[in-house]
């Protein structure tokens, strides 16, 4: 993650484009951007295919607003949260006011899942401030009845570049669950190259690949297979700072759900888990408290539907009515 100071430089380098990281905008894209946006605060875009409901909507006060969402839904079994994680790039709260903050959103989560349910938080750890706010949201949720089940790390092979340190290359993705959710193993693409785990299955003696499903390797918690979205890439979102990798959120979903199940995502922001869950065949209802998000969200479904491309390399989600640049942009 870039510091201010870094991403200012880099915005003021691009601020030629039409559509720059959003984050770093003093407000004249923004009010360009408001006018195309067809959800004000606690409105819903429904599917016109039925399977989906995108909606802006405050993950923390509009508890009611978003528990009456679910009310018409049967059986939500997946969370995939990814709230803003409380470092120095976005506004900074104390962190007593941070986890009173989480707080909140889980509580909701926990009414909203079915009984047999999984949850998975990205969270950042500031390595500048005791790793706040990891260790803290770890300890407000032992507290919930929610259990914990893996605290995976995906390296996201990007960092600061630091002589003076190790570099940052990991993102923490904590899995808890809610009763005994399904879970289906799933297997990386990196081919197995250990051998040598001997077993003895039915009297004979056998080797760890003679055993094994797969000639690949499990993901396991450690997930070093996964590549940051960044701006040469199909599934790049101009305009968005902190997006997910589809890989990474399609690994969760076919690990915690089954085909035809619901999913959400409270903190949509480039429409990832909906995006997702349109290639895996759930449903997702999700929210951003930004209509420029739940706009841009509700365009990446309707440009993967009209095109088959999961994001906007050389162009951007309001290309229609800002225009593209004939070149392509760094965006970080
Ligand atoms: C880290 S981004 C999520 C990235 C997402 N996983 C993706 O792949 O694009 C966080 C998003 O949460 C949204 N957000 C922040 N506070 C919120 C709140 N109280 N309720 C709902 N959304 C919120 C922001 O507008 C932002 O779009």
């Amino acid at each position: 993650m870039l510091n201010r100071d870094a991403a200012r430089f880099f915005f003021n380098l691009m601020k030629n484009n039409p559509l720059p990281r959003l984050d770093l905008d003093d407000g004249a894209i923004r009010k360009k951007l408001l006018p195309f946006c067809r959800l004000k605060k606690n409105e819903l875009w429904r599917d016109p295919d039925g399977k989906h409901t995108i909606g802006c909507a405050d993950a923390t006060d509009d508890a009611g607003f978003i528990e009456e969402v679910f009310g018409e839904t049967v059986g939500t079994t997946l969370a995939i949260f990814d709230p803003p994680y409380n470092l120095a790039v976005f506004e900074r709260q104390s962190v007593a006011e941070y986890i009173d903050w989480c707080k909140k959103w889980v509580d909701s989560c926990y009414k909203i899942l079915a009984d047999d349910a999984a949850f998975y938080i990205w969270l950042g750890a500031d390595q500048r401030e005791h790793f706040q706010p990891l260790p803290q949201f770890m300890m407000m949720m032992a507290k919930t009845p929610f259990k914990a089940r893996s605290f995976i790390t995906w390296r996201n092979q990007r960092g600061y570049g630091t002589q003076k340190n190790w570099m940052a290359v990991r993102q923490e993705l904590l899995y808890y669950v809610k009763g005994e959710p399904v879970f289906n193993v799933q297997y990386t693409d990196i081919p197995k190259i250990l051998r040598g785990y001997y077993k003895e299955v039915n009297g004979q003696l056998t080797e760890n690949m003679e055993r094994s499903r797969s000639t690949n390797i499990r993901a396991g918690n450690v997930w070093v297979d996964i590549q940051q979205v960044f701006y040469r890439m199909e599934e790049n979102v101009n305009g968005c700072y902190a997006q997910k990798p589809l890989k990474a959120i399609e690994r969760i979903i076919r690990a915690s759900s089954n085909e035809n199940d619901t999913v959400t995502d409270f903190f949509s922001h480039s429409g990832t888990t909906l995006l997702a869950c349109e290639r895996t065949n759930r449903k997702c209802v999700t929210f951003d408290i930004d209509p420029v998000y739940a706009e841009i969200t509700i365009r990446r479904l309707e440009h993967y539907r009209a095109t088959g491309r999961t994001g906007w390399q050389n162009s951007h989600p309001f290309e229609r009515e800002l225009g593209i640049e004939k070149k392509p942009v760094a965006v970080f």
